[in-house]
């Protein structure tokens, strides 16, 4: 039986970070969904399927498109696609103890909701101060935002 992981976020837009916790994933599990999910916390730069475009971009730019699968989900709770798939676990990257404050609620409600399990994985600590939210604002200030988000994504902001 193959293992499957999902790895969700809002990826607004997905990081260097992100692409860090889905390959060390990759490595682990046996198929790797990157999941798009709108978080109604937050306000959106990019549309969904632009995010999904760039993540498969990204994945394709990192050479690790063999087992990964990237989508979107907007019709219920993170566990419904969990089970609709078949996944067991779900991946987080933690960068620091703020991270950790933020997930363990998250993780421990989804497993009391479906019994899925969350693991979490360190990032490489080059990536521990980047996140969509600082990249969303450098390049709307005019920034350059290339050394903390994959190429495709850079020239996409770039150009917008
Ligand atoms: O990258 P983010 O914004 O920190 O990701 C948070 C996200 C989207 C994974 C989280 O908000 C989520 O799981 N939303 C789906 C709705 C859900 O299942 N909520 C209950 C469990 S927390």
């Amino acid at each position: 039986m193959s293992r499957i992981a999902v790895v969700p976020g809002s990826f607004d837009p997905v990081t260097l970070g992100h692409i860090d916790v889905i390959g060390r994933a990759a490595k682990i599990f046996d198929e790797v969904h990157v999941l798009v999910v709108h978080n109604p916390d937050k306000t959106a730069l990019l549309p969904i399927a632009q995010r999904v475009s760039l993540i498969q971009q990204a994945v394709s730019e990192a050479g690790l498109t063999d087992n990964i699968h990237v989508t979107s989900w907007s019709v219920g709770l993170l566990v419904d696609y969990c089970t609709e798939v078949g996944a067991s676990v779900i991946v987080k990257g933690i960068r620091s103890q703020v991270d950790v404050a933020y997930e363990t609620p998250m993780a421990i409600v989804n497993r009391n909701l479906a019994g899925v399990e969350t693991v979490f994985l360190l990032p490489d600590p080059g990536h521990a101060h980047v996140s969509s939210s600082l990249v969303r604002q450098v390049a709307s200030l005019g920034g350059d935002v290339s050394p903390y988000v994959p190429k495709a994504v850079a020239a996409f902001l770039q150009q917008g």
